[in-house]
């Protein structure tokens, strides 16, 4: 039977994803988002506090997205003026004396950290299972202010993060040498792949230059070059839906090592992961999932990956 283009034998994956960066979202700003298939507001109070939540009003089913208010630390309808407190729960009915205690948001678990909101998403919404991703170069003042790049991609999370277990494709899609084989290692609800290779110097000699690959779940991979040159890149994938995925590639380089990322080697190495994974979307953009690849040897941890993938599917 012939695959189709866009079917997966497996929902949504659980996780913590990207949902806002703390620098595009103003105290005060109430913005309707698409994820996870499903319609949501996300919210930053006067304070700054920032809230995912699903979008329709318990009441009657307003869109809390499209003219809800932030008032203070609580969030007001725009249908009929009820205010909803950041746990979610109905504050203010102002035209009656008792609230209705089912008068309640769907809340997501969110959690600002390093810059990045962060939601939980769970299928049967499920309470989180391990923590909000933490990434401490991005709190050091070394770290240049991190670049975002966008695409939306026709695509699952899964086939982005099985691109880091697929060494074979290295050579074909991205145009490497004999690529070395990376050390990959799967550890709960993470996995990482570390690359050691020798690279020329201008100068003269060779450096070594180690490239580590950091899974957090399906909504983040953090690339994190070091040695020689020390650059990051944050790369977050949010589902919007069953077939697209908000992917964004955010860049720092650590400026303490000379690196600038406008200009030279760091300039360079920005261009070059565009570049690949610009290489990586018409693959993915077209592709079935192969339930039932057939492997070879050389095709590397792509079974233990797809073993490692299956916790974030669990629906119980
Ligand atoms: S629909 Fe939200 S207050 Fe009525
Ligand atoms: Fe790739």
């Amino acid at each position: 039977m012939l695959a189709t283009h866009g079917e997966y034998p497996f929902p949504i994956p659980s996780g913590w994803f990207r949902v806002g960066f703390v620098e595009e979202i103003a105290p005060g700003e109430v913005r309707p988002v698409r994820y996870f298939g499903e319609e949501g507001v996300l919210v930053c109070t006067e304070s700054g506090a920032v809230q995912l939540f699903g979008a329709h009003c318990p009441h009657l089913g307003a869109h809390l997205g499209h003219g809800g208010s932030v008032e203070g630390e609580s969030l007001r309808c725009p249908f009929h003026a009820w205010r909803f407190g950041m746990d979610g729960a109905c504050i203010d009915v102002p035209y009656a004396e008792k609230i209705p205690p089912k008068a309640r948001l769907r809340r997501y678990p969110t959690k600002v950290q390093d810059g990045i909101a962060w939601a939980w998403y769970h299928p049967a919404a499920g309470a989180p299972t391990w923590d909000a991703p933490d990434i401490p170069e991005l709190a050091r003042p070394e770290w240049s202010a991190p670049l975002h790049h966008r695409w939306e991609i026709r695509t699952r999370n899964q086939e982005i993060a099985e691109n880091t277990s697929d060494p074979a494709h290295f050579g074909a899609v991205h145009g490497f040498g004999q690529a070395p084989e990376p050390e990959i290692q799967f550890d709960a609800h993470t996995y990482r792949s570390v690359t050691l290779s020798q690279v020329p110097k201008r100068n003269g000699g060779v450096a070594t230059s180690r490239l580590e690959v950091t899974w957090h779940g399906m909504g983040l991979g953090v690339v994190r070059s070091t040695g020689d040159f020390e650059l990051l890149v944050v790369g977050t994938n949010t589902p919007v839906d069953e077939t697209t995925v908000d992917a964004r590639f955010s860049f720092s380089v650590n400026t303490e090592k000379g690196l600038r990322p406008d200009e030279g080697a760091g300039q360079a190495f920005i261009a070059e992961a565009i570049r690949q994974m610009e290489q990586d979307i018409p693959i993915w953009e077209n592709k079935v999932f192969a339930e039932r690849p057939v492997l070879c040897e050389g095709d590397g941890p792509i079974g233990r990956f797809r073993s490692w993938a299956k916790q974030f599917y669990a629906t119980g």
